[in-house]
């Protein structure tokens, strides 16, 4: 059949085509500058999207790798998604979040406590990731009593300045440096390997330092805070899809119970489902106090959820009348609606369905790149990276190099990793089987042109 969603790649232009030229010149005389990046190769502009499929402005056809930041998990316009916004829109399309609420939001949130692993579990709603990871900020500190965070080095938390505190990127936090809450201490990436790479350490030199900051407080520039709150990613993804070894979150969870600390995970790319199960955190040990949900979660709406068991969650005053957390799109209907059909999947067999399309293509990647010293393909369901390394180091820029490549044969995929050495690959889960093989043949192709 020949339908957007199920086809291979389909150039009928030089990519970018022209269409995509004329929009990005467009686009650059009325948005700023430092937003969308553009050259000769780079980007393409979306029409339309289904399935595993986006057709650009100019007629191209792509395999989707990214499922644009791993949100598209049921695929582009999924038939949940899309027949969710045609029973809601007619209905109510915006409403009053925290003061006459709409039913969506409830109905919402009961399908959200059904899937998650608590008793009790109680949420606060935003629109991006980087809100639910501001409220998880504020509720860790009420809930700890302590102001001093520790984070990793390579996590993405977003670029909100309450988010960009605890995000270590020194590109993204230099300009505004001085706007960030100094209270935040970053942990080198815990490595089992024997030699860690620049930028990791040891288990045993990651937690002693954990040991530090807990006892003597962490280094501000007016003197030190006492620890209250440990936030991470379970597996990293825009860090490179690492993930936290079991040994350090055992570690880790030790010292949080002894100490008091709140635990909270970022799974807002790791979450629902893309990593095989409903949370990453059981598959690499971490016991999250609370959890930051994003992305997948609204199936393309703008949705997230900062959840914790209600002996957290009531470190918050009951309100009374005046919510201190709230914005004007909390509990918006029609995200609500799509995310409880989205939790419908969840709670069905979507976890399963990644998977198993995930050993499918880290099998194929695995058997296509044997034998190549330099190359580590990591991550577990649809979260794969192929991380390009010299001598241990990781390649500066082959990510990059190999997702330029990739867009060139039909493929979308990013870069990730602080040095942008990996390739990642986040796919929506209906990818059919010759979707899959093509993309990972393109993907193996590019990786061994990086090589040659
Ligand atoms: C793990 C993680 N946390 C937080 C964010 C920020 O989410 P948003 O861009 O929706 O603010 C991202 C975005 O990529 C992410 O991957």
């Amino acid at each position: 059949m020949d339908t957007l969603g199920t086809l291979l790649p389909r150039l009928l232009t030089v990519i970018p085509g022209p269409a995509s030229r004329a929009l990005a010149d467009r686009l650059a005389a009325v948005e700023s500058r430092n937003i969308t990046f553009v050259d000769d190769g780079w980007p393409v502009f979306w029409d339309e999207a289904r399935g595993a499929n986006v057709r650009d402005a100019d007629g191209n056809v792509y395999v989707d790798l990214t499922a644009a930041f791993g949100v598209a998990l049921l695929g582009h316009g999924a038939p949940e998604v899309l027949d969710a916004i045609r029973r809601e829109a007619p209905r109510l399309v915006h409403g009053m979040g925290d003061v006459h609420p709409p039913v969506a939001k409830v109905r919402f949130l009961e399908a959200l406590a059904r899937v998650l692993p608590w008793d009790q579990p109680r949420a606060v709603l935003g629109s991006s990731g980087s809100e639910a990871v501001e409220a998880a900020l504020k509720t860790a500190r009420l809930a700890s009593g302590r102001p001093g965070v520790v984070a990793l080095e390579g996590g993405y938390h977003g670029l909100t300045v309450g988010s960009l505190a605890v995000t270590a990127r020194p590109d993204f936090r230099g300009p505004v440096r001085d706007r960030l809450y100094p209270g935040v201490a970053f942990l080198p990436f815990p490595t089992e390997a024997g030699t860690p790479a620049p930028g990791e350490t040891s288990v045993g030199a990651a937690l002693a330092m954990l040991d530090r900051w807990i006892d003597d407080g962490v280094p501000t520039p007016s003197g030190r805070v006492p620890l209250g709150t440990v936030l991470l990613e379970p597996i990293q993804a825009r860090g490179g899809v690492r993930a936290l070894p079991s040994s350090f979150t055992a570690g880790l969870t030790e010292r949080a119970r002894e100490h008091d600390l709140i635990v909270v995970a970022d799974e807002i790319y790791t979450g629902l489902g893309r990593c095989g199960s409903v949370l990453a955190s059981p598959l690499v040990g971490l016991e999250p106090d609370i959890v930051c949900l994003g992305k997948i979660l609204g199936g393309g709406m703008p949705l997230s959820a900062c959840v914790a068991p209600a002996r957290i969650m009531d470190a918050w005053p009951a309100s009374d009348g005046e919510a201190l957390h709230t914005s004007t799109f909390l509990g918006h209907p029609l995200a609500c609606a799509v995310g409880e059909a989205v939790l419908g999947q969840v709670a069905a067999d979507l976890p399963d369905r990644a998977r198993a399309l995930g050993e499918r293509l880290r099998a194929g990647l695995e058997s296509g790149l044997a034998g190549h010293p330099d190359i580590r393909v990591r991550g577990v369901g649809l979260l794969l990276g192929v991380d390009v390394v010299d001598d241990g180091t990781p390649r500066t820029g082959a990510g990059v190099r190999i997702a330029r490549a990739l867009l060139r044969r039909g493929v979308l995929a990013l870069p990730a990793g602080d040095r942008g050495s990996v390739i990642e690959l986040s796919p929506p889960v209906v990818l059919t089987e010759a979707q899959a093989d093509f993309a990972v043949a393109a993907v193996v192709e590019a990786v061994q042109g990086e090589l040659a």
